[in-house]
């Protein structure tokens, strides 16, 4: 049986920085991942990183390329009653957000922990874990072998449907959901953005989302129904419908082209408490899930294992416990407003139902915005992430 002080399950960017930065303060850890290497380095998802999780990148050595490739963006729009309002985050929050794909960060991180001759063992099939009151262990099959890891603690980074969280005693974990009516369709494409910022729109047809990645690359979102399927949206489709929800001049300058990624994802908000079970710690999506409009899920993600590597380091160094025995209560503090914001953000952008006292609330909530500044810098200090609790 192989040891080591951590097993991180789950090589998402949660693991995989945790493993890093463990790396980086002298901690042995092994990753365990039950998808391809090239399934997880070509995945989709946000880009949006608030400036803690890009200081903490770099502290985990993974912030060069980003530092040379990132958009930082000082604002962003908001886009209603067929007007816009520009939210400045430099002016409301004195701060700034970097545009860096999530699928660039797990790129960068899987090739420092190979730098560093670390192990990830992708393609791990029947990942179980047991012993979390004295021994902890994580088993699983590779390559048609059974192997099993021995460790002190295990990180349960693998998402929403992971193992780890399900591996808890019925009872132990309270859980806290609301699963949204709709979802979000978005589409990828070697396209220049539409403008320098993100829009997001509130219509009547629904919500709608211009992102980027680059000044070639852009990402696009449409809200749709739960139950629509990718198959129903051709690309001429999204792209009209993406027309029809964007303020007219911003319509006029959208550059199309054939999507290269398409997907749809289903809204939820999900929390976990408590976080840590005995030699158990929940991090990023296993323990937390919030709808992607406040662009919140990766910046939680990062908060998380900052939270976790400082509370293991300690306990290494030192033997100190207390910060590990808090890290539940030190993570929830913060997710639970990350929580709030992203469900608002969500609340006042998009079509929620047919209710029209409902859209006047969402109108006010708008119109307020764009006339009240305290209104501007409260949106703006949660987009660009609230503070770290002190350890
Ligand atoms: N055994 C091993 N690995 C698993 C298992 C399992 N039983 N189940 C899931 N995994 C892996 C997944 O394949 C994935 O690579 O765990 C990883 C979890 O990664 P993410 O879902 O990306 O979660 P996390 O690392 O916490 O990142 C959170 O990334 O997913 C986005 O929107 C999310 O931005 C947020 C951030
Ligand atoms: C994205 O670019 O994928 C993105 C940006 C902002 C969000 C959500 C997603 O709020």
């Amino acid at each position: 049986m192989r040891r080591t002080q951590v097993a991180i399950v789950g090589a998402g960017p949660s693991g995989l920085l945790l493993a890093q930065l463990l790396g980086r303060s002298g901690i042995e850890s092994i990753v365990v991942e039950r998808r391809s290497r090239e399934h997880v380095a070509g995945r989709v998802r946000a880009g949006v990183l608030e400036p803690g999780t890009v200081e903490l990148l770099e502290e985990a050595g993974v912030g060069e390329r980003m530092r040379r490739e990132r958009l930082v963006h000082r604002g962003f729009r908001l886009a209603f009653d067929g007007g816009v309002v520009r939210v400045d985050l430099d002016r409301h929050a004195g701060s700034s957000v970097s545009i860096y794909g999530q699928t660039e960060i797990t790129r960068d991180l899987i090739e420092a922990r190979a730098a560093a001759g670390a192990e990830v063992r992708f393609d791990a099939a029947d990942v179980s874990i047991g012993g979390l009151g004295g021994a902890p262990r994580v088993s699983f099959r590779r390559h048609g072998r059974t192997e099993e890891i021995a460790c002190d603690f295990v990180a349960g980074c693998d998402g929403y449907h992971g193992v780890c969280r399900r591996s808890v005693p019925a009872g132990a974990l309270h859980t806290f959901e609301r699963i949204h009516p709709f979802g979000w369709l978005g589409v990828l494409a070697d396209v220049p953005p539409a403008a320098q910022e993100l829009i997001y729109a509130s219509h009547e047809r629904g919500f709608a989302l211009c992102s980027m990645r680059s000044e070639s690359r852009s990402r696009y979102y449409l809200q749709c129904g739960a139950a629509e399927r990718v198959e129903e949206w051709s690309d001429e489709r999204f792209w009209e419908e993406l027309r029809l929800r964007l303020p007219a001049e911003v319509a006029r300058n959208l550059s199309v082209g054939p999507s290269v990624e398409k997907s749809m994802a289903q809204l939820r908000s999900f929390v976990a408490e408590p976080m840590r079970l005995g030699r158990l710690f929940l991090a990023g999506d296993a323990a937390h899930i919030v709808p992607p409009a406040g662009a919140k899920g990766l910046n939680l993600a990062a908060a998380d294992v900052r939270v976790l590597h400082r509370a293991l380091t300690e306990h290494y160094r030192t033997g100190r416990s207390d910060l590990i025995e808090r890290y539940s209560e030190t993570c929830l503090a913060r997710v639970w407003k990350a929580v709030r914001f992203s469900w608002w953000f969500t609340a006042i952008t998009h079509v929620l139902d047919d209710d029209a006292f409902s859209r006047r609330i969402q109108l006010a909530e708008l119109r307020y915005l764009a006339e009240s500044t305290a209104a501007l810098s409260s949106l703006a200090e949660n987009y660009v992430g609230l503070p770290f609790a002190a350890a």
